[in-house]
């Protein structure tokens, strides 16, 4: 058995940004189309106008402020009102590969890594813009890296699965090392004319290099645990998969293709789960929580955390304990704990503890237990 480390984090950030004001004005003036195209149907009771969203309201209710996306156009314009990314043809790179290239190169350089070096590639991520072949051995192509490369998904809980996925291999001496990146493209499956989700999401692809403790460069994070769970729910669905074009009638505009969930029922449920999980990780491993310096949480709902991270802590976490991300970039599924991760993590010193945990659609669970080395 090997002891498995992260040495390396990387973070692609698109360059456009769609602020909440900017994402309100676009869905009201759709609204406003909507509502005067139905006028008699309203009028006559036949159908109910679509209300105003508002900026006040997302940040009150979620803690988001802006969200960074591949095409800003497209999702703005009240004709179109979603991204409109250019079709790639089958001999260049794939939207994700790139995102991945992108990120995966900054966690290489993190850790002191040449992509050669690297055994096995995983593309996670919640979304993926083709069944086959999968992403990661266009990845793993395109960064000359030999061995293999697989795609896995577990939605917003996809990058913490995926160390675990890549922490066994480590640990039984499958492979040496692994890059993990999780391009995720949540403008894409995001409804963005639906009021009571249009602001949730945004896109960005993270990077973790993975390797044996003993083969580390430099200062890294020793992997003391990994831990998954799942349990089904229908409360966060996407329909949108690859048997949408077999039955007659599918490809019409079907609300239920894309994001869908139940919010409330969503929170109600998920930070029992969460708090109850984090903390049977903990106790099997022996940390208490006044041993937890620091708890990077997946990114959806900042009221979700701030519940999340008192249970856990047994108190109010200092604001520098449980470090958001979610105001700048919005939800960005599996990624949004790894960007946490990546951005409030440097100042840690030798010996500190922390927890990088996700959870989302499944329901899903997944945390990794970290311990700074230098
Ligand atoms: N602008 C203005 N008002 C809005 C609105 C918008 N964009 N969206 C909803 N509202 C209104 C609703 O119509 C509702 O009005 P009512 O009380 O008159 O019926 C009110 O605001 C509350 O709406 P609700 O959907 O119940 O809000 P909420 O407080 O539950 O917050 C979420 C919504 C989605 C932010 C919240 O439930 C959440 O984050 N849940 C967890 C989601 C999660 O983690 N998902 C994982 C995804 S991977």
């Amino acid at each position: 058995m090997y002891a498995p480390a992260i040495t390396g984090t990387g973070v692609f950030t698109p360059e456009e940004v769609i602020t909440n004001d900017e994402l309100v004005v676009a869905f009201n003036a759709y609204a406003d189309r909507m509502n005067a195209e139905h006028a008699a149907a309203i009028a006559a009771g036949e159908m109910e106008p679509i209300p105003h969203s508002s900026a006040d309201f997302i940040f009150s209710a979620s803690g988001i402020e802006q969200r960074h996306v591949l095409n800003k156009s497209g999702v703005l314009d009240p004709e179109i009102m979603h991204p409109v990314l250019r079709p790639r043809a089958d001999d260049e790179p794939g939207v994700m590969a790139e995102m991945a290239l992108d990120a995966a190169r900054k966690a290489l350089a993190a850790a002191g890594r040449e992509s050669h070096e690297i055994g096995a590639v995983i593309v996670a991520a919640s979304n993926h813009e083709r069944a086959y072949p999968a992403i990661a051995v266009e990845v793993q192509q395109l960064l000359g890296i030999e061995g293999f490369g697989f795609d896995m998904n577990v939605a917003c809980s996809s990058a913490t699965f995926g160390i675990q996925a890549a922490a066994d291999m480590i640990r039984s001496g499958s492979v040496k090392s692994v890059l993990m990146v999780n391009p995720e493209i949540c403008s894409a499956h995001l409804e963005w004319r639906d009021r009571d989700c249009h602001f949730i999401f945004g896109d960005v692809c993270t990077a973790v290099v993975l390797e044996r403790a003993e083969d580390a460069k430099g200062a890294h994070w020793d992997v003391l645990g990994t831990r998954c769970l799942t349990q089904f729910s229908n409360n966060i669905r996407n329909n949108n998969g690859f048997l949408r074009r077999t039955r007659v009638g599918q490809m019409e505009d079907r609300r239920d293709m894309q994001f869908m969930q139940n919010g409330r029922k969503v929170f109600r449920e998920v930070v029992p789960i969460v708090s109850e999980h984090l903390g049977a990780h903990m106790a099997a491993l022996g940390v208490e929580a006044a041993d937890v310096k620091r708890l990077w949480l997946h990114q959806a709902n900042k009221t979700m955390n701030d519940l999340i991270g008192k249970k856990v802590m047994g108190r109010v976490p200092e604001p520098g304990e449980q470090p958001n991300i979610l105001q700048d970039y919005a939800n960005t599924s599996s990624a949004g704990s790894i960007i946490a991760f990546s951005q409030f993590s440097e100042d840690m010193g030798d010996g500190d503890l922390g927890i990088i945990c996700s959870f989302g659609a499944g329901y899903s669970v997944g945390s990794v237990v970290l311990r700074k080395v230098g």
